[in-house]
């Protein structure tokens, strides 16, 4: 528990005004006007703080923290390690990452360093150990904010040999490697360990063995490098939380590593607003909302996102009128006890000088978006009631970026495209308009307490999750599972016998084949006459072609050499039951089914009604009741008087009608 209430503020760079001390006090003046509480402190400021080696200035930094907290307003603490200083890789270049092509990069930007080198992890210890030392009591610091936005990977010398070392901890012998990475092929087998080099646009490339080791070694060595950096801080006896701001959509490494890493976790988020239909961002947002807040079943924190147009982006969009709130409220409803901006206030220059700001370089409070900025801090206030709140999702939708990393390393069965994340969504998007919760979780996570599971293409199979499936099925729960599952082992061998492995007699058929389908090309599922499906739906990309074996066919291809082959079937396994989708089949679909199901089998939500297209709906469960935030995620006002909502109103005013981007929440007591 960090404060009664949600935080609200955001990243702030005081030190680029340290000439110009109207502008803090200019600064706090206005952050008090907009309800801010919150400003993330130091995370780009080493070179202030240690402008020559071993000159360390602190003072500056704890002037500030101590101003902004007579005016009510706390701190999230940086460390310093996601930009050095010049002095730093002048003297010691073994700090800045080399590529995989074997180049050293030269200084510059962010992110440039190598996570194993023994001088950057020491210089990174010497400057946390001040910070901590001088700031572990101080009342105004809430949490430690861990660097910044961890990614990338390096290929230095230092970091082949900790590849080296990692890969022999995972294996017994290199017989053990060769055989799991299947180098025989094209004679790529290695006779030692010290043979082994990280995977290069230049060398190795096709041993998918060695790409995935590769990926969960840079995550393993980024997680011991937040591990390095949080000791350094708990040495010298820091108490308070930490985090490390993670991204949308990353690859790079598996944030279920990271998140054990932390105390709490935290995320950025810049979606393309107004790109395509606002509802569609949402829901994209939210997905990454559910996904951050399941990778520890607990309320996060938004650490980042932007007030108005984002700079870096193809185009810098202005938020129309009210979707900055929209969007700030989208987060807590999906459970975020915060709401932070990047940035406070607009950089005079560099990169980021265009970056929409809390307070813009004209320092005014009639700024349409410093208007919106204060609308939003008074009414998070009204919802202190909800911050540390649960949600409890019944469930569950597996999307994993181990198998992500595999199906994307895949050579067939479609190179122009695999669907993977666009079936994840489309399953994701049909549950939402259902208003269900919806947890987003790896393969790792416990499955049996959820009522559904979806299992998008899930290729790859590890941590024992088709026991899991299995057993949960057994025992009564509902999984849907789409084409191309349980293909390939935790190493990317093929399974032998059959697939999906291990899943064939829950699903109740096994696969024969599967269609790639050129970009043009469409196939469609037919319903039979006691299917429970009405509609015809068209499907493109992947065509599976199966065998049932116990399971009921309730649609069927409609064209090419295995039309009336099974596209859809139903498995009753044990108490349990198991759906199987055989192709890349349109979002209507998922509707349907889902409506199907929903005859059947009942998850309970707090309203009797239908949610109206552009409306979002979300439940946060406190001691006392539940949250429900309804929110348009569209310019005109709709209509809600459908949903048959019921509750008192904690914020908002009209029960039946939403004005354009506008949020209402209900409370129903338990
Ligand atoms: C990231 C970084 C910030 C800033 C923003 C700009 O999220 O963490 O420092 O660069 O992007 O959008
Ligand atoms: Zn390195």
């Amino acid at each position: 528990m960090l404060e009664n209430k949600i935080l609200y503020g955001g990243d702030y760079n005081p030190e680029q005004w340290l000439n110009a001390p109207e502008i803090l006090e200019k600064d706090i003046e206005l952050f008090l006007k907009a309800k801010i509480n919150t400003v993330t402190l130091g995370v780009f400021s080493w070179s202030v703080l240690e402008p020559q080696e071993g000159n360390y200035q602190l003072e500056w930094l704890r002037k500030i923290i101590d101003r902004l907290f007579e005016n009510g307003i706390k701190t999230i603490l940086g460390t310093p390690s996601a930009a050095r200083p010049k002095w730093l890789s002048d003297k010691y270049p073994e700090v800045l990452r080399v590529r995989d092509n074997g180049v050293r990069n030269h200084f510059g930007g962010r992110h440039n360093h190598c996570y194993t080198s023994p001088v950057y992890r020491e210089k990174v210890a010497m400057i946390n150990t001040k910070l901590a030392e001088e700031f572990k009591d101080h009342p105004a610091v809430l949490m430690w904010h861990i660097s910044n936005e961890f990614g990338g990977e390096c290929h230095c010398e230092l970091c082949q040999a900790a590849f080296r070392k990692w890969l022999s901890n995972q294996y017994e012998s290199i017989d053990e490697l060769n055989n799991k990475w299947w180098t025989m092929f094209w004679s790529h087998s290695y006779q030692s360990f010290d043979q082994i080099e990280s995977p290069s646009s230049i060398g190795e490339q096709g041993v998918h063995g060695l790409n995935l080791d590769w990926r969960r070694f840079v995550t393993a060595q980024t997680a011991d490098f937040i591990n390095h950096e949080i000791h350094t801080l708990k040495k010298v006896g820091v108490k308070q939380p930490t985090t490390t701001n993670l991204m949308y959509s990353v690859t790079d490494v598996n944030y279920d590593k990271l998140a054990e890493t932390i105390d709490i976790i935290s995320w950025d988020t810049y979606p393309l607003w107004h790109k395509k239909e606002d509802i569609l961002i949402a829901y994209d947002t939210g997905f990454w909302h559910d996904y951050m807040r399941s990778l520890k079943n607990q309320p996060f924190l938004l650490m980042e996102s932007c007030p108005t147009s984002t700079n870096w982006q193809g185009v810098s969009k202005l938020k129309a009128p009210g979707l900055l709130e929209a969007a700030s409220l989208q987060a807590v409803a999906h459970g975020s006890d915060s709401v932070l901006y990047f940035q406070m206030r607009q950089s005079r220059g560099s990169s980021e000088k265009f970056h929409g700001a809390v307070i813009n370089n004209e320092g005014r409070d009639d700024a349409r978006v410093f208007k919106e900025v204060v609308k939003t801090g008074v009414d998070l206030e009204k919802l202190g009631e909800v911050y540390n709140t649960a949600t409890k999702a019944q469930v569950a939708l597996i999307y994993d970026v181990e198998n992500r990393w595999a199906i994307s390393d895949s050579q067939g069965p479609r190179n122009d495209g695999m669907p993977y994340m666009d079936m994840v969504m489309k399953a994701y998007r049909a549950l939402r308009r259902k208003g269900f919760d919806i947890d987003v979780i790896s393969m790792e996570k416990e499955i049996k307490d959820y009522t559904l599971v979806v299992v998008p293409m899930l290729y790859m199979l590890r941590s024992g999750i088709e026991e899991k499936l299995e057993q949960y099925v057994s025992n009564g729960g509902t999984v849907i599972v789409t084409c191309w599952t349980g293909i390939v082992d935790e190493c990317d061998r093929s399974f032998i016998g059959g697939t999906p492995h291990h899943l064939q007699e829950v699903v109740g058929l096994y696969s024969r084949e599967i269609d790639g389908l050129y970009d043009w090309e469409q196939n469609s599922f037919v319903a039979s006459e006691q299917s429970p499906f009405k509609a015809e739906y068209y499907c493109k990309n992947l065509c599976e072609v199966v065998e049932v074996t116990t399971a009921k066919v309730l649609m069927t291809f409609g064209s090419d050499f295995y039309r009336g082959y099974p596209a859809v079937t139903e498995n009753q396994y044990k108490k349990g039951r198991a759906y199987y989708i055989c192709a890349d089949v349109e979002e209507k679909f998922y509707d349907d089914l889902l409506d199907i199901w929903t005859k059947e089998v009942k998850i309970k939500i707090p309203f009797s009604g239908k949610i109206p297209p552009d409306v979002e709906v979300n439940i946060r469960q406190g001691e006392e009741g539940k949250y429900i935030f309804v929110q348009n995620f569209s310019r005109e006002n709709v209509d809600i008087s459908c949903m048959k909502m019921e509750g008192e109103i904690i914020m908002g005013d009209d029960k039946m009608r939403l004005s354009p981007y506008a949020t209402l929440v209900f409370k129903q007591n338990n």
